[in-house]
C-alpha cells in the first residue's frame, strides 16, 4: 500500500508498551498498541491528520456524543503472513460501511485517503504489534463521535475520526450458548439497525446481562413486530447450514450488513454450496434442530470470525446442536478463511491488501 498523500504529522512514543504484553494470553479487547491516528472535521472539512501516542483523550463534559450518541464505529483485523507480509482484510468495505453509518447518523463521511491513508500509516508503525498465532490478530477500531461542547439537540458541527489498534485472540473463549430474544428489540424498521451506532451496544445490554444471567453468552434477536424472525446476533451475523444449503437472514435496515456475512456467502456461492438470504422464522429453525435436520448455526464477524454455537435457548428450552464435524462446512469455511486472512491461500476474490 502507499504512504498517506495528505498531510499527516507523525509523533511516535517514547516508551512502547510491546514488551509487556503476553502474546500467549490476548483475550480481547483491553490491550492497546502504542499508536492512534486522529482526524478531526471543523469547518466543514476533515483536518489536522494525526498519528500520536495512543492515549486518553481530553474532552468537555458537554461533548454531544456523550448526550445524544453521534457515534459510529468499525470492526476490522489485520494478520501477519508467514512471509511476514501485513494483511488487511476487505478494509474499503469497512471504509464504505462506516461512511453508510455517518449518513444515518448525519454525521461527515470520511475520504478514502484520510481513511485508508491513516490506517496504512498507523499500521505500518505498529506492525510489530500483529500477533502470529493462529487465530490471533490485529484487531483495528476505526470510529467518528461528535464533539460539539453543546447540549442542545441538533447534529454537531465537528467530529473526531480515530482508529487504534491491539493484538487479539478469539473473541469468544468457548462456542457461544445463544438465547432467541422474545421480548426486547434491537432494532425496527426504520430504525438505525443498520448502522454500526454506538446506542445500538448500549440498548443491547440489559436484555443481554439478563440472558448471561440465565447461562447464555449472546441473543439472537428477532424481528420487532412480531419476534417470529430471526435478525441477528449483536456482535455477529448469523448462518445456518440445513439442508445441505447456507441459510442466512438478508440484510436490511434492521440488521448489520456483515463483511465476514457477505464473504462467507461469497465463498458459498464459489464451492457450489446453494445459499438462501431470506427471512428465516424462528419455528422453522426450532423445527430443523427437532428433526436432526440442522447440520450447524454459527455466527459470522470480525471480532468472531465463524463462531460455532453450542445450544440455542426458546421459551425456556435449551436446544444443544450437534458437535461441529471437521468436513463441514461450517469448520472448512473457518480454516479457509483464516488461510485467506494469513495468505496461506491465494486470494483470488481479491478481498486483502498487502
Ligand atoms: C466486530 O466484529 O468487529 C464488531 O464490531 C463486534 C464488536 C462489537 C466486538
Amino acid at each position: 500500500m502507499t504512504a498517506a498523500t495528505f498531510p499527516l504529522e507523525i509523533t511516535q512514543t517514547k516508551r512502547s508498551g510491546l514488551q509487556e504484553v503476553d502474546f500467549n494470553n490476548l483475550g480481547f479487547g483491553r490491550i492497546m498498541s502504542d499508536h492512534m491516528f486522529v482526524a478531526d472535521y471543523d469547518n466543514g472539512q476533515w483536518q489536522n491528520s494525526r498519528i500520536v501516542p495512543y492515549g486518553d483523550l481530553s474532552l468537555s463534559p458537554a461533548t454531544a456524543a456523550l448526550h445524544y450518541g453521534q457515534a459510529i464505529f468499525e470492526g476490522m483485523k489485520a494478520y501477519r503472513t508467514q512471509e511476514g507480509d501485513t494483511l488487511l482484510f476487505r478494509a474499503l468495505d469497512n471504509w464504505n460501511r462506516l461512511n453508510k453509518s455517518a449518513e444515518r447518523m448525519c454525521m461527515p463521511t470520511i475520504p478514502e485517503e484520510i481513511f485508508m491513508g491513516g490506517l496504512t500509516e498507523l499500521i505500518r508503525l505498529d506492525s510489530d504489534w500483529i500477533p502470529s498465532a493462529e487465530g490471533c490478530a490485529l484487531y483495528i477500531r476505526p470510529f467518528m463521535f461528535a464533539t460539539d461542547p453543546f447540549i442542545g439537540v441538533k447534529p454537531s458541527d465537528t467530529f473526531s475520526f480515530i482508529i487504534f489498534t491491539g493484538p487479539v485472540a478469539a473473541y469468544f473463549a468457548k462456542p457461544p450458548r445463544v438465547k432467541i430474544e422474545t421480548h426486547f428489540i434491537r432494532s425496527a424498521e426504520g430504525g438505525v439497525g443498520g448502522a454500526k451506532c454506538a446506542g445500538n451496544y448500549a440498548g443491547s445490554l440489559y436484555p443481554a446481562k439478563l440472558a448471561q444471567q440465565e447461562g447464555y453468552d449472546q441473543l439472537i434477536w428477532t424481528d420487532a413486530r412480531e419476534h417470529a424472525y430471526i435478525e441477528e446476533s449483536g456482535a455477529m451475523n448469523v448462518m445456518f447450514v440445513m439442508d445441505g444449503k447456507l441459510v442466512t437472514p438478508f440484510v436490511s435496515d434492521t440488521t448489520l450488513d456483515g463483511i465476514t456475512r457477505k464473504t462467507i456467502v461469497a465463498i458459498a456461492h464459489h464451492w457450489g454450496i446453494p445459499v438462501e438470504e431470506r427471512k428465516i422464522s424462528v419455528d422453522e429453525i426450532i423445527k430443523a434442530i427437532k428433526e436432526g435436520q440442522l447440520e450447524s448455526a454459527f455466527g459470522s464477524g470480525t471480532a468472531a470470525v465463524v463462531s460455532h454455537i453450542e445450544a440455542i435457548g426458546f421459551k425456556g428450552v435449551d436446544y444443544e446442536l450437534p458437535a461441529v464435524k471437521k468436513d463441514s462446512f461450517a469448520q472448512k469455511v473457518k480454516d479457509y478463511l483464516g488461510d485467506i486472512y494469513t495468505g496461506k491461500a491465494e486470494d483470488i476474490f481479491g478481498w486483502t491488501l498487502k
